[in-house]
């Protein structure tokens, strides 16, 4: 029941119509017995300071930020997390002692998501597809959890080359990073993550890449999940590959960020998100 106890969490972003955030918070809120709503909010690029004005003024407990506005939160926050401030993007919003603390939950969610299907990720070549936002994010998170080698492959390679060298000025570690140029170099890795927005609604029928080029073992992931079975993911699971699913990432940042805002346990979330992955694939069989 909504009463003048009720705790307000959001979203903010640009559109958000559409967004399984509030799904995904609202189902644990009622789980766990939590007084507290989770909103989403469309906000124009020149309210965005207004909204994170208003949301301290009325005592959000946390929000979430999404596209595009998870690098102009930044400077609008108290505290950066030293993760976020190197992704240089934030998309989860503590409130605490009055001050706005900014985390990012996307890039630990999509480790932990692969690693527990994976393995440690220290031993996997990664191919990305795309070198845009979504791209740069995943990247990031690939070097921070050592990934052993990233390709890049995108439609547009100039920019692939671009996330190529931000990618190596930002971490000198082992991680090699590399430009695919051609689909017949995309046997060499292990675990393909989509990262591009090729096969989401309403262009269903699309995919990023021919599946017939992959190693017969990779892993196939795609960060879509509108629709739930991509066309990638189609082609991939017929091909014989084992496939990871876009709402599997979402759910997994979405519970990284219920255990900052609400300090709940790992134990305490497990069957959550196995109930919540159930409820997805039932509402789009
Ligand atoms: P996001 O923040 O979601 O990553 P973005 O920065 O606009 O969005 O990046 C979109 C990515 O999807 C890019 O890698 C883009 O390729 P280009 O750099 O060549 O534009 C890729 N993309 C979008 N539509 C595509 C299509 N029809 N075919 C192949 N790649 C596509």
């Amino acid at each position: 029941m909504i009463d003048s106890s009720t705790r307000l969490y959001g979203l903010v972003g640009h559109p958000v119509a559409g967004s399984r955030s509030p799904w995904v918070h609202n189902f644990i809120f009622e789980t766990f017995d939590i007084p507290a709503v989770y909103l989403s909010f469309n906000v124009e690029s020149d309210k965005l300071q207004d909204a994170v004005n208003g949301f301290k003024a009325v005592g959000t407990k946390g929000f979430n930020v999404t596209i595009p506005y998870k690098t102009d939160i930044i400077p609008m926050l108290d505290r950066v997390d030293g993760t976020a401030m190197q992704l240089g993007a934030v998309n989860t919003v503590v409130y605490q002692d009055g001050d706005f603390i900014g985390y990012n939950t996307d890039g630990d969610g999509l480790i932990k998501v692969l690693e527990r299907r994976l393995g440690p990720i220290s031993n996997q070549r990664v191919l990305v597809l795309g070198a845009g936002g979504a791209a740069r994010g995943i990247c990031g998170s690939l070097m921070a959890g050592k990934a052993k080698a990233i390709g890049i492959w995108n439609r547009t390679e100039q920019k692939a080359h671009q996330l190529k060298l931000e990618l190596e000025t930002r971490d000198a570690n082992e991680c090699k990073v590399a430009v695919i140029s051609a689909p017949a170099l995309f046997s060499e890795y292990d675990l393909v993550i989509n990262s591009t927005s090729v096969g989401m609604e309403p262009d269903i029928h699309e995919s990023p890449i021919d599946v017939r080029f992959l190693s017969p073992q990779a892993v196939v992931c795609d960060i879509v999940y509108k629709p739930h079975q991509t066309q990638l993911l189609r082609d991939a699971a017929l091909g014989g590959h084992d496939v990871i699913y876009g709402i599997e990432m979402l759910i997994e940042q979405g519970l990284l960020a219920q255990k900052l805002w609400n300090g709940l346990s790992d134990d305490a979330l497990e069957p959550v998100r196995n109930a919540l992955i159930r409820e997805f694939e039932m509402l789009h069989k």
